[in-house]
């Protein structure tokens, strides 16, 4: 019996990549597998304990694997833990290779800001580009990225979503979703109507941004932790449509701040408890005041001054908080 589960279990985890099967005992799995539906030409109506191999056996995901699935994890010294580089994150070279659990971050968008360069869109691709190589060393296997980004203009629409996500399917990352953060309905605030209640040139104001999230050589992380999702927040943050209204720059103090919530949510999703969670782009540090409340790590890099002083200032007025209601078991 062991052995054919154990044949069964190699073949599912090189073509499945999803679950650990390493965290269950043999009589767990014995149950696993008795219990999985697998894909059917109609489909099933049970997706619990899907047994998708052929689907992942189709042409299509051919190559889609790194293959290798490592579960090297280099734990972050103490000296970077819960610090802010006043410096590029083109160089990360204060953090070690496989460190990190989860990035979280909003990159300038290179459209005028105070703190924006005027580089033509090759140039802006190649520095995110630097930035998502340097991310991808620091990672551990399973580690994910949460990338939110906009598109930007009209006279054409800059469809950054697309070149990110191509971007890092080119490096080797494993594109696990794209979520829609919906601002608010009929926040865009643009009178940008192109030509109002005319055919003659109508554009769209957008109302979303994008999340694009990645992980690094396998889709589970090998070590488990603690979670600390509760249900409802789990059941929201699963699915591809997030409404969360958007953050007062006024309030913060930087031009383009996103909400705390957000970057929670994609914590308590995608992290365990004590994770390091970075972010390349600090701004106003909401990442980092995300990881504090929740008891992960926070390591980022921000290169304005002023920036830097908010992010401190946001920092010292967090308290950690993690109720103990939410707290799961390991998972
Ligand atoms: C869109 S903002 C991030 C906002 C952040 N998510 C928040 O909630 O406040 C991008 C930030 O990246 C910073 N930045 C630009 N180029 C950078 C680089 N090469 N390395 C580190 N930070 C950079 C800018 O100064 C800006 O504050």
């Amino acid at each position: 019996m062991i052995k054919t589960l154990t044949n069964i279990l190699t073949y599912n985890i090189s073509h499945v990549p999803s679950g650990s099967y390493a965290c269950y005992s043999n009589s767990d799995l014995g149950q696993i597998l008795q219990s999985r539906t697998s894909t059917k030409s109609f489909g099933v109506s049970r997706r619990e304990s899907h047994d998708s191999s052929s689907f992942y056996g189709r042409k299509l995901f051919k190559g889609s694997m790194s293959g290798k699935a490592s579960e090297i994890v280099s734990p972050a010294p103490l000296n970077v833990l819960d610090r802010v580089f006043a410096h590029s994150s083109e160089d990360m070279s204060e953090l070690p290779d496989n460190s990190v659990a989860l990035m979280v971050t909003s990159p300038p968008y290179n459209v005028g800001k105070d703190y924006d360069l005027d580089l033509t869109l090759e140039e802006y691709l190649d520095l995110l580009e630097r930035v998502l190589k340097e991310t991808q060393r620091v990672l551990m296997p399973g580690g994910r990225i949460a990338f939110n980004v906009a598109n930007i203009g009209r006279k054409p629409y800059i469809p950054l979503n697309s070149f990110v996500a191509v971007m890092a399917s080119r490096l080797g990352l494993l594109m696990r979703g794209e979520i829609i953060w919906v601002k608010g309905r009929g926040v865009s605030g643009s009178c940008a109507w192109g030509s109002w209640m005319s055919a003659g040139n109508p554009t769209l104001r957008d109302l979303h941004e994008y999340v694009l999230v990645f992980s690094k050589d396998r889709f589970d992380r090998p070590c488990k932790g603690r979670s600390t999702i509760d249900r409802d927040e789990f059941m929201r943050a699963t699915t591809s449509v997030w409404e969360i209204p958007t953050e007062s720059a006024k309030r913060v103090g930087h031009p383009a701040p996103f909400p705390v919530t957000l970057a929670e949510r994609l914590i308590h999703l995608y992290t365990f408890e004590g994770d390091v969670v970075l972010d390349p782009f600090m701004g106003s540090g909401s990442t980092a005041v995300a990881a504090k409340k929740l008891g992960r790590h926070f390591v980022g890099y921000e290169i304005n001054e002023d920036y830097i002083n908010i992010i401190h200032q946001r920092l010292e007025r967090t308290t950690p908080e993690i109720p103990e209601q939410n707290k799961q078991s390991v998972a």
